[in-house]
């Protein structure tokens, strides 16, 4: 995300989840051999590689200097690019666009779609998932009244749309959606402080420094009641999937 750097430790050590839903996104997508292939907010390139291995040629592109130079080291084989997902380019046009857990980073969505549509060959696909209309409206409403008590905003700037808006962005830039499905999907937190590393993970740049600890302790107590469950912790995930194809 542009606003703010990642840390790709704590997003490697503890939030591998991520990236193990997003299997289902990689099915999804039906990477075959030979094709040319974006991973839009690739992170640390774990999807990128899974991709690369079904004989597909992949670049993974994002905007953390930090997440790109963790992917480079993990797949020194792989080809991976610092860019804007508002603002990036490719060489030749691409047979797809793959994206998983990033767009919802990126509330100038038309801007993300306009390249992803300019990135794609006629025929070529995009194959997303994201957060969806309602994804995590717990762990936000909790976090934002908690900030508010402590004079902060709490303003997320998330983008987290329904279907039918997600839809028409995506027609509205020749991409006919074939596919799409908006889902609950509680995510098991790891660890006693499975939420507290969620927030520090995802919202480190809302926290105040001198009041974060008690931040974050409120948040927690407010949160315990509904989203941690014989002390487990859960995210209260709404994800969006979608399967589009350009047309013109
Ligand atoms: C939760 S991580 C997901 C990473 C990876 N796709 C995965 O499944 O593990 C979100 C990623 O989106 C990237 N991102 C956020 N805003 C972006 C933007 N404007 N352009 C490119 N990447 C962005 C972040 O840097 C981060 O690496």
């Amino acid at each position: 995300m542009a606003r703010r750097d990642w840390d790709s430790e704590l997003y490697e050590s503890s939030h591998a989840f991520v990236w193990q839903f997003g299997a289902d996104v990689v099915e999804l997508l039906e990477p075959k051999a030979g094709e040319s292939i974006v991973d839009l907010g690739c992170g640390t390139g774990q999807l990128a590689a899974k991709i690369a291995a079904a004989g597909a040629s992949v670049v993974g592109i994002d905007s953390s200097p930090t997440m790109i130079g963790q992917a480079r080291q993990n797949f020194p084989k792989l080809t991976f690019q610092l860019a804007d997902a508002r603002e990036f380019c490719v060489a030749e046009p691409v047979d797809a666009v793959f994206s998983n857990a990033a767009l919802h980073w990126i509330p100038e969505a038309a801007e993300v779609v306009a390249r992803v549509a300019a990135a794609l060959k006629p025929g070529g696909r995009f194959v997303a998932e994201f957060g969806g209309r309602g994804n995590v409206e717990r762990i936000h409403t909790a976090l934002g009244a908690i900030l508010q008590a402590h004079g902060m905003p709490g303003e997320t700037r998330l983008y987290f749309p329904s279907i039918g808006e997600y839809s028409s962005l995506l027609e509205s830039h020749g991409l006919e959606v074939r596919w799409a499905q908006l889902f609950e999907r509680p995510t098991p937190l790891d660890g006693e402080d499975g939420m507290r590393s969620w927030i520090e993970m995802f919202h480190s740049y809302l926290l105040p420094g001198g009041e974060r600890e008690a931040v974050l302790s409120e948040t927690e107590e407010r949160l315990r009641p509904e989203l941690c469950r014989d002390g487990r912790w859960f995210a209260d995930y709404r994800r969006l999937r979608v399967r589009a194809v350009k047309i013109r």
